[in-house]
């Protein structure tokens, strides 16, 4: 089936969805998401973040949608034609929904985990929405203990319903869930039980928030004084392919290998994730390329610097603040009394 999103025309197969479509093609087009899970069945639909104009319906039915609609949940038709980031309405609408997801969200992210991994961050941060019209009382809740390795901050939580999928697909009995409906919808054990199985760590890393955080790494540290780093084991349980995230030698946190969607590509067991945090327990494979722009790659490189050689006077690399500004300015000469201090330092 022939799609256009943006003006890019690619062939996929019947089936796909819009967003999987503008993944196939990348860049600008790609709608974020915040509850569609591409490892996950049925995921999406929830937070709206994906909205897309339709500007044309098929090639049997021309019409343009007279809605946005849900990228993740909109399956392709063929000579459908697709407005996603050329498209003012969905920009906007896609603003609105990030202000709404925003309206009783606490102003944690100084002491949340998720700061500098989060999606919501990305999405506030993308859609401008550096302001707050909301002045009513924000809904707030007490953190939750649900279980012994995740502490669940409902506060945070934007019910996308990914830990709850995550829950039905992977874990044996799910516990937990979404309870009571629009304004009072909470994410919640139904009767105070702990959520405790062998996948159930998986629930942090699916949470595009900081509402499910890990017990044995709260607190601990920023992520982006973390370096992370591609390991190992022989796991009876899982793949046992994790990422180390290291401050020197310490293990401070396992999770699983993420992709460029923020999106693990094989879930990890919770022996892997909680109990595995000597370095010497893994394989290590090297440092973690990052694949998406954010604030954990500043400072982090994987291959070795090459040695710049600048053709400056050694005085100016002392680092006197007005020389310091010559070294990009070789045409602005020394004038006489500079001339004459640096001849006296020379001497000297
Ligand atoms: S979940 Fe994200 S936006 Fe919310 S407090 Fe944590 S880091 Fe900040
Ligand atoms: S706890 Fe996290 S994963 Fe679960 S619904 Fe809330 S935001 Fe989504
Ligand atoms: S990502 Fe599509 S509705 Fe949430």
């Amino acid at each position: 089936m022939k799609v256009t999103i943006d003006g890019h025309t690619i062939d996929v197969e019947a089936g796909t969805t819009v967003l999987e479509a503008a993944r196939a093609i990348g860049g600008p087009s790609v709608p974020p998401t915040m509850c569609y899970y591409s490892k996950l069945k049925d995921c999406g639909g929830k937070c709206r973040c994906c909205l897309v104009e339709i500007s044309k319906g098929s090639e049997r039915d021309p019409r343009p949608m007279p809605k946005l609609q849900p990228s993740c949940v909109t399956a392709v038709q063929d000579g459908m034609e697709v407005k996603s980031a050329t498209s003012p309405k969905a920009l906007d609408a896609r603003r609105a929904v990030s202000e709404f997801l925003l309206i009783n969200h606490p102003l944690d992210c100084p002491v949340c985990d998720q700061a500098g991994e989060c999606d919501l961050q990305n999405l506030a941060y993308g859609n401008k929405n550096f302001k707050t019209r909301y002045k009513e009382e924000r809904r707030t809740f007490e953190p939750e203990d649900i279980g012994p390795y995740i502490q669940l901050h409902m506060n945070r939580c934007v019910l996308c319903y990914r830990c709850v999928k995550l829950a039905d697909q992977l874990t044996p009995e799910r516990v937990h869930g979404v309870i009571g409906r629009g304004d009072h919808a909470q994410i919640s054990t139904y009767i105070s039980k702990a959520i405790d199985n062998d996948f159930s760590g998986n629930m942090i890393d699916v949470c595009p928030v900081g509402a499910l955080t890990d017990k044995t790494f709260r607190f601990e540290s920023r992520v982006w004084f973390n370096k992370p780093y591609n390991a190992h084991r022989d796991c009876p349980t899982c793949s046992g392919k994790v990422t180390l995230w290291m401050f020197g030698d310490k293990v401070q946190r396992v999770t699983g290998r993420k992709d460029v969607y923020h999106e693990v590509d094989e879930f990890i067991c919770n022996d892997c994730r909680f109990h595995h945090k000597n370095a010497e327990d893994w394989v290590i494979e090297g440092p973690r390329k990052f694949e998406k722009p954010s604030v954990l790659n500043i400072n982090n490189y994987i291959r070795p610097l090459k040695k710049v050689h600048i053709d400056a006077d050694e005085l100016i690399l002392e680092g006197r603040e007005q020389d310091e500004k010559k070294i990009s300015m070789p045409a602005i000469p020394y004038d006489a009394v500079e001339l004459e201090a640096i001849k006296e330092v020379k001497e000297e």
